[in-house]
């Protein structure tokens, strides 16, 4: 499902925006789309200098608005999950709309030619680095979480390393998948990673979207799922282990605890750069 914004109101937006200016490291918009009236995706030119791990996150956003006072403006930054993989010339970003958000209630208007901050100091412990080395590997998301996963997902190394690639999304309604979807369908027809990661990578992957506020072919909560045995019935694969299966997850927090846990009883233990492990956890960084 594809909404995109109408020209009106983005018009509209774009008068009321405050003169442009140089901001500080900007980067320029080269992409935008809407994918639902809660979710968009865009694209940003990279620093020429930025170094990343796929999976990594930096901070990024626009100038707050002018201080009443004194009129000054401060810029109004928030952690985001790159969601392109480390080789790509440009950066992807994957955020919500939330409509009083002080952030992604300016930053969903943005358009094609627009700057962007961005400070080109990269973190996160979704990397590769943090895990061990193992058989399948397992990517947990909810909502815009599953970002880090589609630099992952376009990293080599993910399909150098693993057999498997098994990826879960729970959502509540089925456009929130749509990204994602697209994301995966699109890698068969990538020639540039066929050819760099070997003809028919793709089929390392195993697609597990479901929902649990709108119909859709698999309904439930991942972590009911799992519990229940139906998601490792449905996937023709073993509960996890810590011999074979190593696992990042990025959701909301109610999610990312309640799967830590289950791994903790499954015998997984948390990994992080400095010392790698079986899994490694992450929240969605929401406005
Ligand atoms: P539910 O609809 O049952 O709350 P949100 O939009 O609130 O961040 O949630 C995104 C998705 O994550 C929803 O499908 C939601 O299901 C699911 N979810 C929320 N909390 C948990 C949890 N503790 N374990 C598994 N899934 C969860």
């Amino acid at each position: 499902m594809t909404e995109m914004k109408p020209v009106n109101e983005a018009t509209a937006a774009k008068a009321d925006a405050p003169k442009k200016m140089v901001l500080p490291d900007a980067q320029t918009i080269t992409y935008v789309k809407h994918w639902t009236d809660r979710l968009f995706s865009f694209r940003v030119t990279r620093p020429s200098s930025l170094r990343f791990r796929s999976g990594e996150f930096v901070m990024i956003g626009l100038m707050g608005d002018p201080d009443p006072k004194t009129g000054k403006q401060k810029p109004l930054l928030r952690a985001y999950s790159i969601a392109s993989p480390s080789w790509d010339e440009e950066l992807e970003f994957y955020s919500i709309k939330v409509q009083d958000g002080p952030l992604t209630s300016k930053l969903q208007h943005i358009q094609v030619g627009d700057e962007l901050i961005l400070r080109p100091k990269p973190v996160g412990t979704l990397v590769h680095d943090a895990l061990l080395p193992g058989k399948r590997l397992w990517f947990f998301a909810t909502g815009t979480g599953f970002a880090p996963f589609a630099s992952l997902l376009r990293e080599p190394q993910t399909y150098e390393d693993y057999d498997e690639v098994i990826i879960t999304h729970t959502c509540r309604e089925v456009g929130e998948l749509e990204y994602g979807a697209a994301l995966i369908e699109s890698l068969k027809t990538d020639e540039l990673l066929n050819e760099l990661i070997g003809e028919g990578f793709w089929k390392k992957i195993k697609y597990y979207p479901t929902t649990t506020r709108e119909e859709s072919p698999k309904m439930g909560r991942i972590t009911d799922l799992m519990r229940s045995g139906e998601a490792f019935a449905d996937l023709g694969v073993p509960p996890l282990n810590a011999e074979t299966d190593r696992a990042m997850i990025c959701g909301n927090l109610a999610f990312n605890l309640e799967l830590k846990q289950m791994f903790e009883d499954y015998g997984l233990e948390e990994g992080a750069n400095s010392d790698p492990k079986h899994y490694v956890v992450e929240k969605a960084f929401l406005d």
